[in-house]
């Protein structure tokens, strides 16, 4: 497997460090994530022309590994920004020698992770958007509200800025602003309260209930763990998960071939409103209508249905899946790469 890239914590650009590539069979064993909607991902990637296929949220490699079985015109890219994850996946991904490398960046810095192997077009790209689940199992990476760990939440452990951090010191505009707009928490301003009475927090388990007593006895009972919105959005904010989608999403469509083709795979409806959004306008003509003469088409063409759905038999056997929504975008086979 070629040698992994990862971000310079001063600049954040790239670099080379082979060192990151060491890969084990026990890091590979203990990272247990079943991937969502593999055999229609594996199925549309089939049809992807011969190139390089961009994993920006490789996780523990079970979409590209399948991918890399099943399509023998694709290698991989692999980037993730957690140093747990690469190490799994690159050790899953060793047997597939040159066909597959890894590179520990954020998705935002996919220009510099293909520009430092002189890759200028894809065949495809796949986003699986969020958390993965030896993250959230992990007591001590701090993502759960069921398992007691320090407040951290951060997917690369380098970043400067824990959970704990932000709501030991941020505003109560902000927290209650970060839960409506990270998670749509409908009592945002009431758990914003609670936390800023009661902080600060360094645990886990300390937070969740804080923000259980917050919500009213009656919506407790329904819609699952009462702290779930409350973690979610904090993740998010941590993350800052939002605010880079929309241009990692953008530099990976101008990346795509002729032909080439785009997933992704949200779980809230934040995300997924980015992407459709993206999508959309990348797929429809901003021509007026009734003009004398036929508009040029656009370079891409959506996915139809839009936004298709595991099965009932996937939602059942993995709950992680239930929330899941795919929606893609090729480049249609006559236009070029813009420059
Ligand atoms: C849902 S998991 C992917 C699982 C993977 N598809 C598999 O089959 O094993 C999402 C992964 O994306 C990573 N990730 C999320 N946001 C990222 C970002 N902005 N930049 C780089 N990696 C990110 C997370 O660290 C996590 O490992």
């Amino acid at each position: 497997m070629a040698e992994s890239t990862r971000p310079n914590a001063q600049s954040g650009q790239a670099s080379n460090d082979s060192t990151a590539a060491a890969s084990s069979h026990a890091a590979s064993a203990s990272f247990s994530h079943q991937p969502v909607m593999l055999h229609e991902i594996v199925a549309l990637f089939a049809g992807a022309p011969e190139g390089v296929l961009l994993d920006c949220t490789l996780g523990g490699a079970g979409h590209s590994v399948a991918v890399l079985e099943a399509c023998p015109q694709l290698s991989v890219i692999g980037i993730d920004r957690d140093p747990d994850a690469l190490s799994a996946a690159g050790a899953r991904l060793q047997v597939f020698g040159s066909r597959a490398s890894t590179a520990r960046a954020r998705f935002d810095q996919l220009d510099e992770v293909l520009d430092e192997r002189a890759v200028e077009t894809i065949a495809g790209f796949l986003f699986d958007l969020g958390v993965s689940s030896p993250q959230l199992d992990r007591a001590d990476r701090g993502f759960s509200f069921r398992h007691d760990g320090p407040l951290d939440m951060r997917m690369d452990p380098d970043a400067p800025r824990t959970a704990a951090d932000f709501v030991n010191s941020a505003s109560h505009g902000e927290i209650a602003s970060a839960l409506k707009h990270n998670a749509d928490e409908r009592f945002a301003g009431r758990i914003a309260s609670a936390i800023v009475d009661k902080r600060p927090f360094e645990t886990t388990t300390e937070l969740a209930s804080v923000v259980v007593d917050a919500i009213p006895a009656a919506a407790r009972r329904t819609g699952g763990h009462p702290a779930k919105r409350t973690f979610q959005a904090l993740r998010i904010e941590v993350n800052d998960e939002l605010d880079m989608l929309t241009p990692a999403l953008e530099a990976a469509i101008d990346r795509l071939a002729p032909g080439g083709l785009g997933l992704v795979l949200t779980y809230h409806s934040g995300e997924d409103r980015i992407v459709k959004r993206v999508f959309r306008d990348r797929s429809t003509s901003d021509a007026p209508v009734g003009l004398p003469i036929t508009p040029a088409e656009t370079d891409f063409t959506a996915l139809r249905p839009l936004a298709q759905r595991p099965t009932d038999a996937e939602q059942e056997t993995n709950p992680r899946a239930r929330s899941a929504r795919l929606r893609g975008l090729t480049r249609n086979a006559s236009t070029g790469v813009a420059a």
